[in-house]
């Protein structure tokens, strides 16, 4: 497993997104990707699937402390008392004590940024959450969201595939070491549905977000991740080619298989 760097801790490079998985699918796809080595699990309130999720972290034999585990709040959610709310919900769903990462899943213009950063910094404070993020945000609202926090961000969680790529929020989070997390990175797999022969994983003209396993179907978990980690060099090499290695992280799932 390849590892980012960011302010002093080890992320593993290659997550596993859950959005649109449900049920026993999104439970078989989580358990799959355990068992086949992924560390990083991304979920959120709104996907309707913590419980699954948990379930699946339960069952594998992955100790907590391997995980890497990033949870959401949603916009109906982001006022004072509600984040506080929502941050338990999301613990009780996923079993757990503590979530790794906490994301505002995306900014809200009538809601005071600096409520909701109050609540996320007192989960912090409480030990309930380790570190806290944002998701979608663009740099203005990305330094406001700063601004209200003593906590210092870890990462914004954007979409960033082929053609897609925001180059200031990039160069924002490389200059203040922060954790560009790559959402949708094989934008929901039309490069590979327009030319199924095509090498992903060796595709230099791809964001280092690509090494993500993108997919619901353990066949594809299972290749794309063996392929990565068999590849790491060439992971490696792409990553710092076009992140400047601070970078990169959920992907994958989406209709059942
Ligand atoms: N923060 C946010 O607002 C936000 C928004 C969107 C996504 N995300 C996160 O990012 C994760 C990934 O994003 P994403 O699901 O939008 O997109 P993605 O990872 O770019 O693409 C996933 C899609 O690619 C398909 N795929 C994978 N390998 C394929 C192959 N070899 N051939 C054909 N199709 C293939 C998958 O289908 P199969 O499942 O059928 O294999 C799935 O439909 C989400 O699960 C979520 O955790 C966050």
């Amino acid at each position: 497993m390849e590892f980012e760097r960011v302010q002093g801790v080890d992320i593993p490079k290659i997550g596993l997104g859950t959005w649109q998985l449900q049920g026993n699918t999104c439970y078989r796809a989580v358990l799959s990707a355990l068992e086949l080595g992924y560390r990083h699990l991304d979920t959120a309130e709104i996907y309707d699937n913590e419980s699954e999720v948990g379930r699946a972290i339960a069952d594998s034999r992955v100790a907590r402390s391997e995980l890497f585990l990033v949870t959401k709040v949603w916009t109906d959610h982001l006022a004072y008392p509600a984040v506080l709310r929502a941050a338990r919900g999301s613990l009780k769903r996923l079993g757990v004590d503590q979530i790794d990462l906490y994301l505002v899943h995306w900014p809200k213009a009538s809601m005071p940024i600096a409520d909701t950063m109050q609540a996320m910094n007192e989960l912090v404070e409480g030990g309930q959450v380790l570190r806290l993020g944002v998701s979608n945000f663009n740099v203005e609202q990305f330094e406001a969201a700063q601004s209200a926090s003593s906590v210092k961000l870890f990462t914004n969680q954007v979409p960033f595939a082929v053609g897609r790529v925001d180059t200031s929020m990039l160069e924002y989070c490389q200059q203040n070491e922060v954790l560009l997390t790559a959402y949708s990175p094989l934008d929901r797999g039309r490069p590979v549905r327009r030319r199924p022969q095509r090498n992903l994983h060796a595709d230099p003209s791809l964001p280092s977000s690509r090494t993500t396993p993108i997919s619901s179907s353990r066949s594809r978990i299972r290749s794309a991740n063996s392929h990565c980690f068999a590849e790491r060099s060439s992971c490696r090499t792409i990553a710092s080619k076009s992140m400047n290695g601070l970078a990169a992280c959920p992907a994958a799932g989406l209709s059942a298989s």
